[in-house]
């Protein structure tokens, strides 16, 4: 290997994973020489009511993009999440539950989780939810929203998950796209002690929008024992519903293209687009890639900490785990609550064998010390993950000693909300390991890195990822919007999917991330389009324009840094600095919160009036040396004056 910082596999782990090199190189070959056997073999994995006969038909092309896998065949995600394994696994533990207080936790077998989705999806139909129908979760982490999840999937309705930290405003706007017409919440939330009014939430969302007039029922679960405003025509609460049905309700039979899910994500341009995800190849591969990548075996208990609302807890958490008859713990907390041992207690207390989580949360615990899971008995564990944004090697290291105590392999999983499933990854009985490497692609996919041109970088290199031919789990359409699809992933680059990052290719083939290439930045992990940030600050009375670029963050990995030019009448003050950045978290939620806000006289501008968003990044660095050719602006003299006040000073 060309670099010194390699980690080999450990040959008795090779032994007995599901895959070491030789069969990763024979398996990965025979995915892209022949898809249609490799892929139409794995679709065997799951359980079909009608085979299918066809197993790949798509096309990149720009004209017509149209992605369908095992088009003929028909399941039910939920059937092959729970029906099946009850004779076999009845009785085994499905999901355990790990409270926001840690005296707070429950198992629930195989059997319990069937019978509740049943109950639900039942208490669904009662209230005239058909298949295709829209449902909206906007849940904390508690296993009633893996049952709400399920019990859609069975009744052959879409769910879309909101993420319960986002905004009234953002939580209406999805309604509307989405055309939801039912709402599944909780009257609060518990998250690091902190009670959050998400039912609140959800009544302004409907009561102040277009949102309210579609909305016709809303599930409310009781989470925490307190009060909340009712209002009877709408309102119902979900443990009243499931009490009086009963637990039987036979799976939907749906076709393989049926959509699943939506999921809302963030792209470089206007508002965020819900991808449409579909069941039979997204099962497929989320099946396949957690019993590979995780090398998931019989009896393990599997840890992902990731949020439902987020595709990792869509894909890893309960479709992935729950097909291959995992036990798979869902955490309702924070790292730091009670204190910054969380983690290591909750591994110690369940015994968990792989865990996955994301480089923020490890660079937060990394900054309290080396002993910061305490005494907690780690020796469980097999193998870590990582996923949502690069992992830098500092923070790679430190989890691999301390978590994994030098011996477990880590997993630096990249892949994105489109994708539906992992991409590029280390096998861990297959693949030695670099820090910062997410390494070689998975089955099935071929990954390739082109110039501006478009043009293929062969060997090593960099540029930007493009992905040349389809796989399973990926997205077929933006709901409501073929052509914005297209658009956004398929027309850049002609005749291969546009990941929107950047990466390097190293002489052995590895692939490192470099981030993304255009408008989005990635915040902690939390995906976010620059332009949202924008248009949510200009909303305010005193801002006449806003210009919202990403900077290094230890901590976050990128940082919000705002330039705001007020409107006349109106003086910058940390007054208003305080208020813009609470207007930000309540126009979209807290995770989209300014860390930086500098006041601009003026926006460094092209004579035709575009802003010159990379002088601004530079600046934004605190590395305005190297700023470039400025001679195209408008008025150079704006660019000293931003200098001047940066908000950033290393
Ligand atoms: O920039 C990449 C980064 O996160 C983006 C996808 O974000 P999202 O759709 O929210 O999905 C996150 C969870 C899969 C990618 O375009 N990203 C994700 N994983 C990695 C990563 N960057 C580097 N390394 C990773 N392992």
């Amino acid at each position: 290997m060309s670099e010194q910082n390699v980690y080999p596999v450990d040959p008795a782990f090779a032994a007995k994973a599901h895959a070491d090199d030789d069969k990763y190189q024979a398996m990965y070959e025979q995915s892209i020489n022949d898809p249609e056997a490799f892929w139409g073999e794995q679709g065997k994995r799951l359980d079909w009511f009608k085979p299918y006969t066809k197993v790949k038909n798509t096309t990149f092309d720009p004209h017509t993009v149209d992605i369908k896998w095992y088009e003929d065949g028909e399941l039910n995600a939920s059937y092959n999440c729970l029906d099946r394994h009850l004779e076999t696994r009845g009785d085994q533990v499905a999901i355990i539950w790990e409270g926001d207080d840690p005296s707070e936790d429950e198992k629930i077998t195989y059997r319990d989780l069937h019978a509740r989705v049943c109950r639900f999806a039942n208490a669904l139909k009662a209230k005239g939810v058909q298949k295709g129908d829209v449902v909206t979760l906007y849940m904390p982490m508690i296993p009633e929203a893996a049952v709400a999840m399920l019990a859609c999937a069975r009744v052959g309705a879409v769910h879309s998950i909101v993420f319960g930290g986002f905004s009234p405003e953002a939580l209406a706007a999805r309604i509307e796209g989405a055309k939801s017409k039912v709402v599944i919440t909780s009257n609060y939330s518990l998250r690091g002690g902190k009670v959050v009014p998400l039912k609140e939430n959800v009544d302004k969302a409907l009561d102040h929008h277009e949102a309210g007039n579609l909305i016709e029922t809303v599930f409310v679960v009781k989470r925490v024992d307190k009060d909340v405003a009712w209002n009877d025509s709408r309102d119902v609460w979900y443990e009243g519903a499931v009490a009086e049905q009963s637990d039987d309700c036979p799976a939907e039979p749906m076709n393989a293209e049926a959509p699943l899910f939506i999921l809302y994500t963030s792209g470089s341009t206007g508002a965020p687009k819900g991808l449409k995800h579909t069941t039979g190849g997204y099962m497929v591969y989320a099946a396949m890639t957690h019993q590979y990548v995780f090398d998931y075996h019989e009896g393990d208990v599997y840890w992902c900490t990731a949020d439902v609302g987020w595709v990792t807890g869509h894909s890893y958490i309960v479709y992935g785990p729950l097909a291959n008859g995992a036990t798979t713990l869902m955490f309702e907390g924070v790292p730091s609550y009670p204190d910054n041992s969380r983690f290591g207690r909750v591994i110690e207390k369940h015994k968990v064998n792989q865990f996955y989580t994301a480089p923020t949360a490890i660079r937060a615990l990394m900054q309290q010390g080396e002993d910061v899971l305490g005494d907690s008995d780690l020796s469980s564990l097999k193998l870590l993950g990582s996923v949502g944004e690069p992992i830098n090697p500092e923070a790679w290291t430190w989890y691999h000693r301390t978590f994994g105590k030098g011996k477990c392999p880590i997993v630096d999983t990249w892949w994105q909300t489109e994708t539906g499933g992992i991409m590029i990854v280390p096998l861990p009985g297959a693949t030695a390991t670099k820090p910062g490497s997410a390494t070689r692609p998975f089955f099935g996919v071929q990954p390739a890195l082109l110039d501006g041109e478009g043009k293929e970088i062969e060997g090593a290199g960099e540029g930007n990822l493009v992905i040349k031919d389809s796989w399973p789990g990926q997205s077929r359409s933006i709901w409501g919007d073929h052509e914005r699809f297209i658009q956004t992933y398929f027309s850049t680059f002609k005749g291969v999917y546009t990941t929107g990052d950047g990466a390097r290719r190293d002489e052995d083939g590895y692939y490192w991330i470099t981030g993304r290439v255009d408008d989005v930045i990635n915040v902690s992990g939390h995906r976010m389009g620059t332009a949202e940030v924008e248009s949510a600050l200009v909303a305010h009375p005193a801002v006449a324009e806003a210009a919202v670029v990403g900077y290094p963050h230890d901590l976050k990995g990128q940082g919000i840094y705002v330039y705001v030019t007020l409107q006349s009448g109106f003086d910058a003050s940390d007054e208003l600095m305080k208020e813009l950045r609470n207007w930000v978290r309540s126009e979209i939620g807290p995770i989209a919160s300014p860390d930086l806000i500098q006041f601009a006289p003026g926006m460094p501008k092209t004579r035709s009036g575009k802003i010159m968003r990379r002088i601004l990044r530079k600046i934004a660095e605190d590395d305005f040396g190297a700023l470039g050719d400025t001679s195209t602006l408008a008025d150079p003299t704006v660019v000293d004056d931003l200098i001047e006040h940066r908000m950033n000073r290393k």
